[in-house]
């Protein structure tokens, strides 16, 4: 166990995984406690939840499994005060829950654009109206978002509510960092480029003629040659939520292979 975040206590929403394998949230939550962090693994669904701190437990770590919903803020209070009875602070906010709706405004309905701000934007309204007041008691702390690249560049799928609200994620951050930061409180997201995380292979698989076009497609369209992985997100929040960045406040960082940077496809 390494100790870059040790005797801190995180909580992680959406730190369970939509399939087999790793999801960023997952990975991060285990990330965190493996640099000596308490960490609550917080998911709508229980048992996504108790298989992270399970995974947390197995390696000699401290984790608390909570179910709730990021849309509801009384679900959340409540993983706070669960969260502060175990642990009885809270250093670092991982906001990790977004999820992308296919279309662009004419394919959309209004129902489907509601449930992405609610849930994209929301989630990041909600959980920091939850934790920020415990963070200040505490003296300060820090809080990751995780938005998109598709905040910024236009990711080659009709994402107009993910673009959308991602991109407001990303302003929420900035507005977040600049409020708290005389109170000790520093907000950076980190913006994910093409990832191979099972949740690509449930929501844009069926774009492509088989699943090794699209693993192929999106690997070759990045200029590192290949998607990222969980852990390469992990490792990004342990940095922006250790005291390693402590200058760092209202940064958007990609981590996506350089995909940002290039206009016509690397070779
Ligand atoms: N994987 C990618 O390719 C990619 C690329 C860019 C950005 N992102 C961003 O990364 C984040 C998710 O990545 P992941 O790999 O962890 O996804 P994931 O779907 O594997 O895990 C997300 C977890 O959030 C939980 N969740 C969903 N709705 C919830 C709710 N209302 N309340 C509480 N928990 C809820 C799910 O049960 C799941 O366990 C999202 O913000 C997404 O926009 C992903």
């Amino acid at each position: 166990m390494a100790e870059r975040l040790k005797g801190k206590t995180a909580i992680v929403f959406g730190a369970g995984s939509s399939g087999p394998g790793w999801g960023n949230g997952k990975a991060v939550a285990v990330a965190f406690a493996r640099e000596g962090a308490q960490v609550a693994c917080v998911d709508r669904r229980a048992e996504a939840a108790e298989e992270t701190a399970a995974i947390i437990a197995g390696e000699g770590g401290s984790a608390l499994a909570i179910a709730a919903d990021v849309t509801d803020q009384a679900s959340i209070e409540a993983a706070v005060a669960a969260v502060l009875a175990r642990f009885g602070r809270i250093d670092i906010l991982h906001n990790n829950v977004g999820m992308t709706h296919m279309g662009g405004p004419v394919e959309l309905s209004e129902a489907d654009f509601q449930a992405a701000i609610d849930l994209n934007l929301g989630s990041v309204f909600r959980c920091s109206k939850a934790v920020i007041p415990h963070m200040l008691e505490g003296g300060g702390g820090a809080i990751v978002n995780i938005s998109s690249l598709a905040a910024i560049r236009w990711v080659g799928y009709p994402y107009f509510a993910y673009y959308a609200t991602k991109a407001a994620v990303n302003h929420a951050t900035v507005g977040l960092a600049m409020q708290y930061a005389r109170q000790g409180i520093r907000a950076n997201c980190i913006m994910p480029g093409l990832m191979d995380t099972p949740l690509i292979y449930k929501q844009i698989s069926g774009q492509y003629g088989s699943v090794e076009e699209m693993v192929a497609a999106r690997a070759n369209s990045v200029p590192l040659g290949r998607m990222g992985t969980a852990w390469d997100i992990a490792n990004t929040a342990v940095f922006l939520a250790s005291d390693e960045a402590q200058f760092i406040t209202g940064v958007c960082l990609p981590v996506d292979g350089g995909q940002s940077c290039s206009v016509l496809p690397v070779t």
